[in-house]
C-alpha cells in the first residue's frame, strides 16, 4: 500500500519561521521517517507555492521581477528545511513548466465536464491608473465582520473572514492608493455546492459512494468542526481565475490575460511534484494518485483546512480517477514566547536565523526539533519558549538518554571490555523485553495515530525506564560483593538492548541524535525496514545487540545547557531574549504614542458556530484578585495573583490602561483555568480574566453575584 504524504507548499515570497515548521513539515518528517523504517513504500512531496498576489505585490514594491524573489526563497526555505533533517522526497516549485500543464489539464478536464465551471461576467474593483483589476490582495479597505481596516479583499487577517473584494467597507488599491471603480469582468468558478452533499457524507460518515474510506473518529475534532461550519454555510461556487499577469495562463480561448487562481494550481502542486520524482526515479506516479489503496495524507496548518479537506477533494472528485486524502491532521497555530510571529514587529526567529546562528551548537537541529515535538500545537495553539527549548533538551536529551548511554557504555566497558556480556537465562531478560515491546508498539500507535506528543513522551518514558532499572538493578553494588556474579551480565546485557532500542526509536524524532547514539553502539544510521526488524527481533525473542558485540564509549553526549558556563549558546539564547524585550519595548513606545481609539458602536459580527463539546472543554471558575502590580517592561499588563479557593495562581492580564493596579485586590471575576499558561513580558500567566468589553472599546469584569465563593464553576 503507497503511503502518500503532502506538506503544504509555502509560499516562496518570504522566510519560514518556528510556527512553520512545528504545523505542517516537522509532524510529516515524523511521520515519513517511520513509515520508512517500517518498511513501507512512502512518498513525501512538498515544494514552492510560487503564484499569488502576495508575491507579484512584493515584486512591484521592491522594483524587481517576480521571480528575483521566487528564485531567492525556494532556495532558501529549501535549504532551511534540509538543514534541520525534513526528508521531503521531493521539493518541488509550482513555476515549473511540468506543474503549468499539470494544472492546464486539469481545467481542461473539468471544463470538459460541463457542469464542473461557472462563467459569470460581474463587475469587479479595477485601479485605471495602474490598469489592473484588483483581486485578493491587491485592494484592501475596512472587514464587514470585525471593522477592521486592513482587510484583504480576499481574507480579513484580524477575524480570519474569508472576503471577496466587493464585501470591503472603503476600498482602496493597493497600488496606486486610490479608490478603486468597479468595472465588468468575466471569470470562471468551480461549482463547489454540486459537491456539497458528497463532502458532508465524505467529511461526516467517512463513506465514498457507500464504501467506507476512512473512519472519521481518527480526524481531528477541530478540523471537522471547522469542515462542518463551512459545509453548514452552504458551499457557494468559487472563482478559480484571476485577472493577473503572474501565473498559470488559463487555457481558455476565451480567458486570454486571465491566470488561475493560486488555490486552485498550489494543491495540484502536490501531483506535479509526484509526476516529476515519478520521473527521475523510474515509477508511474498514477500508482500514487490514481491507486485506491493509497493512502494520501495532508500536513497542514489550520489556515489550510477548507482547501484541503473541501475544495482540493471536491475538485479532485470532480476529475474523476484520484484518490482523496485519508486523513488531513491539521494543527493549530504555535505562538512565540506568548504571542504570534511577526516579522514586521521583530517577533520570533525564521528557520535560516535558527540554523545560521545555532550551527555550531552540537545537535542544534535536533535540540529545535525536539523543543517543538514536545510541545507542538496537534489540538490547540501552543508556545514556544527559549526557556521550555532548554529544559526539553536538558531534561529530556541530557539528563534521560545522554545519561542512560553514558552510564551503560561505562559500565560494558568496566566490566566486559566493551562488549555486550551473555545473558543468564532465568534473568529478567523476557520483562525488559517486553518493556522495549510496549514502548516500541505504542509509540508507533501514537505516530500513525498522528498523536506526535505522546509518542515523544512515550519515548522518553523508555528512556527513564532504562536509568530506573540500571538504578534498582545496581550492578556496581553486585560487583562490589562478588565480581563474578552473573546477574552483572544479565543487567548490562539488558541495558544494551534497551539502548540499542532508544538509538532507533529516536529515529522519526531526532535523526541526528539517533545516528549519534547508533555510532556509540558501533551500529550504522538507522535505514528502511530498521524498525520492522527491531518488531520482529523483539516478537522472535531475538536481542537487538548480541552477546559479543562490541559498543564504543559514549562519553557526555548532551552537555546541559544551564550548567555551560561562557557558552555561545548561552549568549545566543541571551541575544535572542534581548530581541524580543526591544521588540516589546518598541511595541509600547508605538502604542503610548497613540491614544486609545474609540471603537465603532456597531456591534461586532458573531463568531461562527461551535460544538458543545468544545464549549464544555472550557474550565470557568470564580476567584477574587489578591493583589495587582504593574509589570515594568509593558504599559498594558499587569501581573495579578488570584485566589481560586484551593490554590493560588498568578495571571497576566492586559487591562493596565482601564484599571488602577492599587485598586484591584478584593475584586471577584470570572476566570478561564484551563487555558495553557503562558509567559507574557517574564511573568507567568496561568489563567485568563473574562472582561466585557463595551462599544467604546472600555472593560469591566464579568463578575460572580455577591455572596459567591472561590473556585465555583461558571457554565
Ligand atoms: O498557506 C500557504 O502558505 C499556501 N502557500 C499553502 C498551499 S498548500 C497547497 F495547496 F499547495
Ligand atoms: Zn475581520
Amino acid at each position: 500500500m503507497p503511503h502518500l504524504l503532502t506538506s503544504a507548499l509555502p509560499y516562496a515570497n518570504g522566510p519560514l519561521h518556528l510556527g512553520h515548521l512545528a504545523g505542517a513539515y516537522l509532524p510529516a518528517d515524523i511521520y515519513a521517517r517511520y513509515l520508512r523504517l517500517m518498511g513501507k513504500d512512502v512518498l513525501w512531496v512538498c515544494g514552492s507555492d510560487e503564484h499569488g498576489a502576495a508575491i507579484t505585490l512584493r515584486a512591484k514594491k521592491e522594483g524587481i521581477d517576480p521571480k528575483q524573489i521566487i528564485d531567492k526563497y525556494h532556495e532558501l526555505n529549501k535549504r532551511s528545511f534540509a538543514a534541520l533533517g525534513i526528508s521531503f522526497d521531493y521539493y518541488h516549485r509550482t513555476s515549473e513548466p511540468l506543474h503549468h500543464e499539470t494544472s492546464q489539464d486539469f481545467f481542461r478536464t473539468l471544463d470538459k465536464k460541463g457542469d464542473e465551471f461557472i462563467v459569470r461576467s460581474t463587475e469587479q474593483y479595477y485601479d485605471p491608473e495602474f490598469k489592473q483589476f484588483l483581486a485578493d490582495r491587491y485592494i484592501k479597505g475596512t472587514c464587514p465582520r470585525c471593522g477592521y481596516d486592513q482587510a484583504y479583499g480576499d481574507q480579513c487577517e484580524n477575524c480570519g473572514s474569508d472576503l471577496s473584494p466587493t464585501e470591503l467597507i472603503d476600498p482602496v488599491s493597493v497600488l496606486s492608493g486610490a479608490k478603486p471603480e468597479l468595472r465588468e469582468t468575466k471569470h470562471w468558478y468551480f461549482d463547489l455546492s454540486r459537491h456539497e452533499e458528497f463532502l458532508r457524507t465524505w467529511i461526516q460518515e467517512g463513506t465514498i459512494d457507500g464504501a467506507q474510506q476512512h473512519d472519521p473518529r481518527n480526524w481531528k475534532k477541530h478540523v471537522i468542526g471547522q469542515c462542518m461550519s463551512w459545509l453548514n454555510e452552504g458551499l457557494q461556487p468559487r472563482a478559480i481565475t484571476r485577472d493577473l499577469d503572474w501565473g498559470i495562463s488559463v487555457p481558455h480561448p476565451e480567458a486570454e490575460g486571465k491566470v488561475l487562481y493560486v488555490w486552485f494550481d498550489a494543491p495540484i502542486g502536490y501531483i506535479s511534484s509526484t509526476k516529476q520524482w515519478c520521473l527521475e526515479n523510474g515509477r508511474d506516479w498514477k500508482d500514487y494518485w490514481q491507486n485506491p489503496d493509497t493512502e494520501l495524507i495532508h500536513f497542514i496548518g489550520k489556515d489550510n483546512i477548507v482547501f484541503h479537506c473541501l475544495i482540493f477533494p471536491a475538485m479532485l472528485r470532480a476529475h474523476g480517477d484520484y484518490v482523496l486524502p485519508k486523513n488531513v491532521p491539521a494543527n493549530q497555530f504555535l505562538n512565540f514566547e506568548g504571542d504570534k510571529f511577526s516579522k514586521s514587529r521583530g517577533w520570533g526567529i525564521e528557520l535560516h536565523e535558527y540554523v545560521e546562528q545555532f550551527e555550531d551548537f552540537p545537535n542544534g537541529e535536533d535540540a529545535l526539533r525536539w523543543a517543538l515535538i514536545r510541545n507542538l500545537p496537534e489540538q490547540q495553539d501552543a508556545d514556544f519558549t527559549w526557556d521550555g527549548f532548554t529544559e526539553y533538551y536538558d531534561k529530556d536529551l541530557a539528563d534521560k538518554l545522554g545519561n542512560f548511554f553514558n552510564r551503560v557504555t561505562v559500565l560494558t566497558h568496566k566490566y566486559f571490555d566493551g562488549a555486550v556480556p551473555e545473558p543468564e537465562e532465568a534473568g529478567d531478560g523476557a520483562q525488559v523485553t517486553s518493556r522495549i515491546q510496549e514502548a516500541a508498539t505504542s509509540i508507533g500507535s501514537h505516530i500513525e495515530a498522528f498523536r506526535f506528543k505522546d509518542a515523544a513522551t512515550t519515548f522518553v518514558e523508555l528512556a527513564t525506564y532504562g536509568n530506573t532499572y540500571l538504578q534498582d538493578a545496581a550492578p556496581w553494588t553486585l560487583a562490589k560483593t562478588d565480581p563474578e556474579d552473573p546477574r552483572i551480565a544479565t543487567i548490562i546485557y539488558n541495558c544494551n538492548q534497551i539502548a540499542a532500542a532508544l538509538a532507533l526509536l529516536a529515529h522519526p524524532f531526532v535523526p541526528l541524535v539517533s545516528a549519534k547514539l547508533r555510532t556509540v553502539l558501533q551500529q550504522e544510521v538507522a535505514t528502511n525496514g530498521d524498525w520492522a526488524a527491531l518488531r520482529d527481533r523483539l516478537e522472535s525473542g531475538k536481542p537487538l545487540l548480541e552477546p559479543g558485540h562490541a559498543i564504543g564509549k559514549a562519553g557526555v553526549l548532551f552537555p546541559k545547557i544551564v550548567d555551560r558556563k561562557d557558552d555561545r549558546l548561552l549568549t545566543l539564547i541571551q541575544q535572542q531574549r534581548d530581541k524580543l524585550t526591544a521588540a516589546l519595548e518598541r511595541r509600547d513606545a508605538e502604542q503610548a504614542a497613540q491614544p486609545i481609539t474609540p471603537k465603532t458602536t456597531n456591534l461586532p459580527e458573531m463568531k461562527p458556530e461551535i460544538s458543545f463539546d468544545d464549549f464544555t472543554k472550557l474550565d470557568l471558575r470564580t476567584a477574587t484578585i489578591l493583589s495587582a502590580e504593574p509589570i515594568k517592561k509593558s504599559n498594558k499588563l499587569l501581573h495579578l495573583t488570584i485566589d481560586l479557593g484551593d490554590q493560588q495562581r498568578s495571571v497576566v492580564s492586559g487591562i493596565a490602561k482601564h484599571f488602577d493596579a492599587d485598586a484591584l485586590a478584593g475584586q471577584q471575576v470570572v476566570v478561564v483555568t484551563n487555558l495553557a499558561p503562558r509567559k507574557m513580558a517574564g511573568a507567568l500567566s496561568e489563567a485568563m480574566i473574562l472582561m466585557a468589553e463595551d462599544g467604546e472599546g472600555k472593560l469591566q469584569f464579568v463578575a460572580p453575584p455577591a455572596g459567591f465563593g472561590n473556585g465555583w464553576t461558571v457554565r
